[in-house]
């Protein structure tokens, strides 16, 4: 079972020589981990962001290559992968901020949502893009969209300790109160990770409603 486990690790990371993807891999692929140990098929197979695809290119953020693509066969933009992400998102997952913008010059919609209804902007929020999240906002992102999970942008900058995020969707409106599926807001988020810096922020914020209950009954502090 751990070799099972192990073996998957060093095949994803001789895949992918980029820490980053690989933590967001984990994230978005436990599932097949577990299948992996399940079935006990230790093969990349699964993995349900297709090397060498295109999404990839985009991911690692080759503007060029993506261009070519794109000026080819325009409909690309609005074609999802198999987790429902267009290349879009895994531009603002790779934090390719010029291939963002082109995508999005392209036709690409700026509040698509892939397979758990995140948003480019919630993933980028979560991946710690700040000049992604920058780019979104002043193209008119939902700084208020929350995935399947209840999660909003903020949600995800508070709990991953992205400050500057956090501090940048607040001040462009992004709701302090709102609460995830759990009833947590992003102060609980925040709090729950020892993000005391992000903490000290979200106090600053007059609307904060601070004695929010969880689903748990607990208030953030
Ligand atoms: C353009 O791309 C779309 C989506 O991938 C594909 O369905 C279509 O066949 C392509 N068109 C041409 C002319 O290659
Ligand atoms: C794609 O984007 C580029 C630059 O952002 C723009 O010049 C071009 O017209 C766009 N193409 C389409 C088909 O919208
Ligand atoms: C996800 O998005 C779809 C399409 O917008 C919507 O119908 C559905 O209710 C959403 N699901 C959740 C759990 O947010
Ligand atoms: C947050 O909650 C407080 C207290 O209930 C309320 O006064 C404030 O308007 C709310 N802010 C937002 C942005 O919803």
């Amino acid at each position: 079972m751990s070799d099972c486990l192990s073996l998957s690790f060093i095949l994803i990371c001789c895949c992918f020589h980029e820490l980053h993807f690989l933590s967001d891999l984990i994230n978005k692929h436990i599932k097949y981990l577990f299948v992996c140990v399940v079935e006990v098929q230790c093969t990349v197979h699964h993995l349900t962001m297709s090397i060498n695809s295109i999404y990839e290119v985009a991911y690692k953020g080759d503007f060029n290559q993506i261009k070519v693509k794109v000026d080819e066969n325009v409909s690309l933009v609005k074609t999802t992968d198999e987790n429902g992400r267009l290349l879009l998102h895994w531009a603002a997952i790779g934090g390719n901020e010029n291939l963002v913008d082109f995508l999005i010059d392209n036709g690409s919609a700026i509040n698509s949502i892939d397979d758990t209804n995140s948003s480019a902007l919630t993933l980028a929020a979560s991946a710690g893009r700040l000049p992604v999240v920058k780019l979104l906002i002043d193209r008119g992102a939902d700084v208020n969209h929350q995935n399947n999970r209840g999660q909003s942008s903020l949600h995800y900058a508070c709990s991953k300790g992205h400050f500057e995020i956090a501090k940048l969707l607040i001040e462009a409106g992004a709701n302090v109160n709102k609460t995830d599926n759990l009833k947590a807001t992003p102060l609980h988020r925040a709090a729950a990770q020892g993000r005391s810096n992000i903490v000290e922020l979200l106090l600053q914020s007059p609307a904060l409603e601070i004695d929010a209950q969880d689903c748990t009954g607990s208030s953030p502090l």
